[in-house]
């Protein structure tokens, strides 16, 4: 297929230009779900109300997937010259003003592996219903500015299907002949069909209360497998946690009587915020010491708080159409960002989020997919929940909040509500709200919105007298549809260290000190900043916090770098440093490579600073983890013309290999003192302290992996590990290795854990991630593994997708055996999920980083997937605008 062609069957593109509102509002939605073992009956009762004189028909979206069994206006049966069905609509012909119509479908949840509409999980039903799913489910105008009130009803077999649930609160309950029952649910505040949900199914529950600041008891359920409750008490506490925190800082309260989670294995996201029912993928909810890291259970506690977010920021007030999706998921995105900062350590939360949005987000930005943080054409909606739109998305908030403060941020968020609680509204409307709150001109600020590219900022310095002209200059490379940009508005904050060491604030004619550093406004293409009286040797800090999301280029030496390394006492500008260092020092090497062999060797001074940061004992061991791990490879590429897999691999290695010898003892010392610590105490805790020394020692590993002790340390480390943090800390390394006991390790792990799916992922994720020369050829074969499978997301993703973003080495195999693997798959899965294949396609894309004779094998790869059978529309836009 061709994107944007409308040959038969295939979507059209949609314009944001083109948007029109509804011409027929549903007011009340009345659904009864008939549910038998592998297939349902819908029935639907909505009443409708004409908004636009000009249309006589009703057109509804739906027919994919369902049977229309019977359509029943105002009482009437209709005869079937009444209507008129399409593969994609129901039109009604002749409507009255106001009328309720009445729809009967039949669904096949058994048969639906897409994962959207209504469909099996573990033997149990769920549905999943944003973007688009509502419209598999029954006939209706499914756009997010239809909002209505829904009254839900579910009968089912009452053994089978003990536990069945909707949006808002719980009715009557009771039982029906032949051993099944039912249950009604009642949502009183106006939504979208996206944020609709029903289960159904055989579920233990964990139960609690949280009492609302204005003293409301709200009762809190997380459903999940009987033998998986003991793993939900983390989410619980995570849910409560985020209830007081929006309460605390946006005075936000929770609005229905019971808020319930449902936990299923086989989801193609993260989580879902359907009103008072969200599901969520098992990753995000389960997590005990045994089987989950110390990082699973941050993220746990980042997406239930996300959700949470959503219930305010998405829900109450939701998107007019999809071009705004940023609307709630970035301003979401920036919300529980905040929260874990507010819970954990707000350094090393933005030093992982800047990290994920450079590893991301900056690709996407860079390649054939590049689009705005509000996108104004798209064909398949499911492709845009993309880094861009979330991680961007946020840092365009987070830029607000700088920009305005956090004071007329609050006021703005309050407006926000007061405004438009219960509407459908747009990015335009948020920023309004900010602008009236603040009193800042947001007009130029809002670029960030339509305009794609990530931004270079590159700053000099000249003296003048005793004062220093800071410059800083902007622009923005061309991406696809947009050839020119237009200089944005951003805050760019930053410090100056003295010659001592000490922290400076010199006087800046038109930047304002604040308590973290100087912020600059830029607004113009170059701006010049004065700083007075800086003392010779000062040296500045740049974009302290990474208050905008752009490449920073810099006239900073080795020598100055170095020196902010030990004195920048901001510890997000210290890693940003130090990771700046390391990759000019890394990409030295992969530029010195000849004939397979590096013709350089490490620079003895950022040994040294390196073995500095080893011997630290005074800062959190967390922190130093996050200085001592390297940039990765994908990271390195990035900052190359063009990427060359085998030397990033071979100089990274020789890097870490160079460090481990030249510190030796500082490495293994470190490491021993951090584990006594651990085992001196009584019992595994998640504390700060505890994290930090497991991040640490584990971090370490990958060091000591390259000294003669190696193996025996890492195969230790496994067999004493008492939690997956350890455990897969180990794992990953060894699978990695050419250890003796390497084999033997990963068939440990497998029968320690089998039947365990979420451990079994992180095998697989191990072997996607290893480096050895065999690995591809051990990754093909896995497919094959009975544990592998098509169908579950997750699992998928922890092979193919771990393999084709994060193992750059043999992604990229010189003779295409990567790309081939990759391709076949996206085929494949596409038959099975195409949300999922979609999701496969972007390393494909980026081509035009590499060499022409790998250039030529991605574009082969690209090609035979265009050209398999029965492509999707999902994987088809990809692929499209990948090759153009
Ligand atoms: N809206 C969900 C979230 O960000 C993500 C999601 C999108 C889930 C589409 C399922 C389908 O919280
Ligand atoms: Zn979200």
């Amino acid at each position: 297929m061709d994107a944007g062609l409308n040959t038969s069957g295939v979507k059209q593109e949609i314009f944001l230009k083109d948007y029109t509102s509804p011409a027929f509002m549903a007011e009340t939605v009345d659904l009864l779900f008939d549910l038998d073992e592998d297939t349902a009956i819908v029935t639907s009762r909505v009443t409708y109300k004409r908004m636009d004189s000009g249309q006589s028909n009703l057109v509804l979206n739906g027919g994919e997937f369902m049977k229309l069994l019977s359509v029943n206006l105002d009482g009437h049966l209709l005869g079937e010259d009444a209507y008129v069905v399409t593969e994609e609509t129901l039109t009604v012909k002749s409507v009255p003003d106001v009328f309720t119509l009445t729809i009967q479908t039949e669904l096949y949840p058994a048969d639906n592996t897409r994962l959207e509409g209504l469909y099996k999980s573990g033997g149990n039903f769920c549905t999943q219903c944003e973007a688009e799913g509502f419209r598999h489910i029954t006939y209706f105008p499914d756009r997010p500015d239809v909002m209505a009130v829904y009254t839900v009803r579910i009968e089912a077999d009452k053994a089978r299907y003990p536990i069945l649930l909707s949006n808002g609160n719980p009715g009557k309950t009771g039982d029906l002949p032949e051993g099944r029952h039912f249950a009604e649910w009642y949502d009183p505040y106006p939504k979208p069909s996206y944020l609709f949900a029903v289960v159904a199914g055989n579920l233990g529950v964990l139960s609690d209360t949280y009492k609302t600041k204005s003293g409301k008891r709200v009762d809190l359920n997380i459903y999940a497998a009987e033998a998986d409750l003991e793993k939900c008490h983390h989410a619980m506490a995570a849910l409560k946690a985020s209830m007081k925190w929006d309460e605390d800082v946006f005075g936000l309260e929770y609005d229905l009587d019971v808020y319930n989670i449902l936990a299923v294995g086989d989801f193609n996201m993260g989580a879902m915020e359907n009103k008072g029912l969200n599901v969520f993928n098992t990753k995000y909810v389960l997590a005990s010491p045994e089987t989950a890291t110390d990082a699973d259970f941050d993220h746990v506690e980042g997406v239930i708080g996300h959700e949470y977010f959503h219930n305010w920021t998405g829900n109450r007030v939701t998107c007019r159409d999809w071009f705004q999706l940023s609307l709630k998921e970035g301003l979401t995105v920036f919300r529980d960002q905040e929260f874990s900062s507010d819970l954990g350590s707000r350094a090393l939360k933005r030093i992982d989020d800047v990290r994920l949005l450079r590893a991301a987000q900056f690709p996407e930005d860079a390649g054939p997919l590049a689009h705005s943080v509000r996108p104004d054409h798209y064909v398949e909606i499911n492709n845009f929940y993309t880094a861009t739109v979330y991680n961007k998305g946020a840092e365009v908030i987070r830029m607000m909040h700088r920009l305005i403060g956090a004071q007329a941020f609050r006021k703005g968020m309050e407006l926000y509500f007061n405004r438009h609680d219960g509407q459908a509204v747009t990015c335009d409307d948020f920023a309004a709200a900010m602008q009236d709150s603040s009193g800042k001109n947001l007009d130029q600020f809002k670029l960030w919105y339509s305009q794609a590219g990530t931004p270079t900022l590159t700053v000099t310095r000249e003296r003048d007298g005793g004062d220093i002209l800071l410059t800083v200059h902007q622009s923005c490379p061309p991406t696809p549809g947009q050839p020119e940009k237009e200089p944005n508005h951003l805050p760019f904050l930053m410090g100056w260290i003295g010659p001592n060491g000490e922290p400076l604030e010199p006087a800046c004619s038109n930047g304002v000190w604040q308590e973290d550093g100087c912020l600059l406004e830029i607004s113009n293409s170059t701006e010049t900043f004065r700083f007075k009286d800086v003392p010779t040797g000062s040296v500045p800090s740049l974009l302290r916090t990474f208050t905008a999301p752009v490449h920073l280029k810099h006239d900073l030496s080795k020598e100055e770098k170095l020196f902010l390394m030990s004195h920048d006492r901001d510890p997000f500008a210290r890693w940003d440093i130090t990771q700046d260092l390391l990759r000019v020092e890394i990409l030295r090497l992969v530029d010195s490579y000849k004939d397979g062999k590096a013709q350089e060797t490490v620079d003895k001074d950022v040994l040294d600073a390196f073995g500095t940061v080893l011997a630290d004992e005074s800062a959190d061991p967390a922190f130093i983890a996050e200085l001592i791990l390297l940039p990765s490879e994908n990271d390195l590429g990035q900052y190359m013309d063009v990427i060359k897999p085998e030397e990033i691999y071979l100089a990274r290695t020789q890097f870490i290999s160079q460090v481990a010898d030249a510190h030796r003892d500082i490495v293994l010392e470190r490491y021993k003192k951090c584990r006594e610590m651990l085992e001196n105490q009584a019992q595994y805790s998640l504390d700060k302290n505890s994290k930090g020394l497991r991040r640490l020692s584990n971090t370490l590993l990958g060091f000591i992996k390259q000294t003669s002790s190696g193996e025996d340390v890492c195969c230790e480390h496994y067999n004493n590990a008492t939690n997956m943090t350890d455990q897969f800390a180990a794992l990953s390394v060894i699978a990695s290795s050419e250890f003796q006991c390497r084999n033997e390790i990963l068939a440990n792990f497998y029968h320690q854990w089998k039947g365990e799916d979420l451990v079994i992922d992180k095998w697989f994720m191990a072997q996607a991630m290893s480096r050895r020369d065999d690995a591809l050829e051990n990754i093909v074969n896995l497919i094959d593994h009975p544990d592998f499978s098509l169908t579950n997301p997750n699992r998928m993703r922890s092979l193919v997708m771990v393999f084709a973003g994060q193992n750059q080495r043999h992604f990229h195999a010189n003779d295409g055996r990567g790309y081939n693997f990759l391709a076949e798959i996206i085929v494949k899965v596409d038959k099975v999920n195409p949300q999922v294949a979609a999701r496969l396609v972007a390393p494909l894309g980026r081509w035009k980083k590499l060499d022409p004779h790998r250039q030529k094998l991605m574009k082969t790869s690209l090609d035979a997937i265009l050209n398999a059978k029965h492509i999707s529309d999902d994987v088809g836009e990809l692929v499209a605008k990948s090759l153009a």
